[in-house]
């Protein structure tokens, strides 16, 4: 943290976790162009908001990542080891684990998430309905180095990271997060992980501008993060979600546009806004079959097995640890 931020955050009493927002917040707006981290859409209200969006009709990810592991769930069980253990990269909702856990013969599951309270609530549930099942929460950032709990190390290790959540990196930090995970899980580790593919533009435009609203209110709630958390005055109805896909980039960008020239304040600085300036909230990279394999080899891995849906929408990939 630098010294600017950490006697703001003595003065406002704040702890860790909000500190590191408030440096992330205060960083990125004084950007140009101005842009905020994704990770802080998920506090409680932004997870639901989340929850909703896997339900709606344009978004097609999540359903059809479902689908695929359902259908495969049967050849992935054929190619891990009895007795491993799974290690979640990152902990939503438990259904993508949980038709892992029925169809496999896994010896311990490991779920990694920064929120802890949630993770542990989640792992109440798991533990009441796989009985034999070990579970060992995790909390820690799943970006940065982490030990795995003492109880696993003796057993082959499986990693999972569903959802397209590595379509949030910037392709040199996707690579760094799969030599990271390699490391992590260590020789022999195997990976399952879900990536979302380049389609059509119109149907990738309409996932993030949904009919219902649902999408922008979720990228809306980033500010009112910052006006509870971080004492910030935006004016919610002064600025407007805008999703397009960067076709050069392979990218989905989600913005906030200034309706108007405005000058907002958090944490006793303020922050000008030319009308139609955006705020830059998350990208959302697509991959090709043979652009995932290639940036996987490159990352420590070797891909072993790739399944798609029948309509070509998204991808689940097996990989192996490669040296
Ligand atoms: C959770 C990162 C996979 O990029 O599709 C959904 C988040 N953002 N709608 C995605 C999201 C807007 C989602 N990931």
């Amino acid at each position: 943290m630098n010294v600017h931020a950490a006697a703001l955050a003595k003065a406002h009493r704040f702890d860790d976790r909000t500190s590191a927002f408030a440096q992330d917040v205060l960083e990125g707006l004084s950007l140009q162009p101005k842009r905020l981290p994704p990770k802080y859409f998920y506090d409680v209200a932004g997870s639901e908001l989340f929850e909703q969006i896997t339900l709606l009709p344009e978004y097609y990810p999540t359903r059809t990542e479902l689908g695929i592991l359902r259908d495969r769930a049967k050849e992935i069980a054929a190619i891990v080891p009895q007795g491993a253990a799974l290690v979640e990269f990152g902990a939503g909702s438990t259904t993508k684990v949980r038709l892992l856990l029925s169809e496999c013969d896994f010896g311990a599951y490991v779920p990694v998430d920064i929120s802890g309270d949630f993770l542990n609530a989640q792992a109440r549930a798991l533990r009441a309905d796989f009985p034999g099942l070990d579970v060992y929460p995790v909390t820690a950032d799943f970006t940065a180095p982490f030990a795995l709990p003492a109880g696993v190390k003796a057993m082959p290790k499986v990693g999972f990271f569903p959802g397209s959540t590595l379509g949030n990196f910037e392709p040199h930090e996707a690579c760094g997060f799969l030599r990271s995970a390699r490391k992590i899980l260590g020789e022999g580790a195997q990976m399952i992980i879900g990536v979302d593919l380049e389609k059509d533009e119109r149907v990738l435009v309409d996932a993030y501008n949904d009919a219902a609203g649902i999408t922008a209110r979720f990228n809306l709630n980033v500010l009112v993060r910052i006006n509870a958390e971080l004492g910030g005055n935006f004016d919610l109805k002064a600025f407007t979600h805008r999703a397009i896909y960067n076709r050069e980039r392979h990218r989905i960008e989600m913005h906030l546009i200034s309706r108007k020239a405005q000058t907002v304040r958090v944490l006793g600085r303020s922050f000008a806004f030319r009308s139609g300036e955006t705020i830059h909230t998350e990208s959302s990279y697509k991959y090709s079959l043979d652009r995932f394999t290639g940036l996987a080899q490159s990352s420590g891995w070797k891909p072993t097995a790739s399944w798609t849906d029948s309509g070509g929408m998204f991808s689940v990939h097996a990989l192996v640890a490669s040296d």
